[in-house]
């Protein structure tokens, strides 16, 4: 019966559920066997690398779930200068990382022109691919973005069922973010999106339908984490993600959306110790390297004790690539230029 169904090409919302719901050490192990063959046919054992820039910790948005909330006032805030981030990005692109991903809070500070001369900065000196994960803007900013050189676009819905994503954003609506992932997605944006898995209140069937609507946008990259609680949030005292459904999310992940690019992310590496390894070993195909300046580093605590807070990101690099090389994958030296 499992066999069978893991063989299948297309998932129904009831299957979705049966496998997230495997609870059978050996079912589990089954499954995430399948998703590591899925995803060997899609990529080999090539690891993709993403090279995380986190240039500013302000926020003004109250996500209940966030260490950045704008009602965190114990949070020391920064902001990178255009210069710092376009170094930062050389930086990157010197140790053959050509993916870098530009995240910020809702940072408004950083408006349409300032963010196109950086963009259009960058890829005047670096042969690399940029996607923001900066929050919800304006139609024209994004507009203007591609025009001056981004490539993608990251921005998770946190959660698909619209009764919780309204109560963990407060201010915000799924259908407008929803509305934004589509829209630039139509103007030529790889778009890439992605879930908490383990928040208060989300059940398996909340899981499910998150994956299935993964599969409806047209992902480039679907990016699950694990929920872990941040201090100073109101859900700072609430359950940790367990391992196992992160895990099996991110096979069946994989099993529904065989070409789609899944990181094993940071939050993952920090809920266990083998947790990047793992996600990599359950469909997973990509992996974060935080290149931050450490001076800033550490104030970007969406959550606690966020792995791999290494002064040298060369040391992330060599320590991941170690890790890598013991399962049998090496680093892709030239990630998603090829568009
Ligand atoms: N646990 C896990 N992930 C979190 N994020 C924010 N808070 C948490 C948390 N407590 C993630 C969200 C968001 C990104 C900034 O960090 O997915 O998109
Ligand atoms: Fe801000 Fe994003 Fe954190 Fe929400 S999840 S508070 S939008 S940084």
């Amino acid at each position: 019966m499992l066999n069978s169904l893991l063989n299948k090409e297309f998932f129904t919302k009831e299957e979705v559920v049966y496998l997230l719901n495997l609870e059978a050490k050996d079912e589990i192990g089954l499954l995430l066997k399948k998703a590591d063959q899925v995803r060997s046919v899609r990529s080999g054992n090539e690891v993709s690398i993403y090279g995380m820039l986190d240039f500013s910790n302000n926020c003004v948005q109250n996500c209940l779930y966030c260490g950045l909330r704008e009602d965190n006032i114990t949070l020391p805030r920064y902001r990178m200068s255009p210069d710092e981030i376009i170094d930062a990005v050389k930086q990157i692109t010197n140790m053959g990382v050509n993916s870098v991903v530009l995240q910020s809070g809702e940072d408004t500070e950083y408006d349409t022109d300032l963010m196109a001369y950086i963009i259009y900065s960058i890829k005047q000196k670096c042969n690399v691919s940029i996607t923001l994960s900066i929050g919800e803007r304006g139609f024209d900013e994004y507009r203007t973005w591609k025009i001056a050189g981004a490539d993608g676009y990251l921005m998770k819905y946190e959660t698909s069922n619209p009764k919780l994503y309204s109560i963990y954003h407060i201010k915000q609506k799924l259908n407008d973010r929803l509305n934004h992932l589509r829209f630039l997605k139509t103007i030529g944006y790889k778009i890439g999106t992605g879930n908490i898995v383990g928040l208060p209140m989300q059940t398996v069937e909340d899981i499910a339908d998150d994956i299935l609507l993964y599969k409806e946008l047209g992902l480039d990259v679907a990016a699950s984490g694990p929920f872990i609680p941040s201090s100073h949030t109101p859900y700072r005292s609430k359950l940790q993600a367990d391992l196992n459904i992160i895990l099996k999310t991110i096979a069946v992940t994989r099993l529904v959306l065989s070409e789609v690019n899944i990181p094993s992310t940071t939050a993952l590496a920090t809920l266990n110790e083998e947790g990047r390894i793992k996600g990599l070993q359950a469909g997973a195909n990509v992996v974060m390297i935080d290149f931050t300046p450490s001076i800033y580093r550490e104030k970007y605590q969406v959550y606690a004790n966020r792995k791999c807070l290494d002064e040298n990101p060369l040391n992330c690099r060599s320590c991941l690539q170690v890790q890598i090389e013991s399962i049998g994958r090496k680093i892709s030296t030239f990630p998603f230029i090829e568009s």
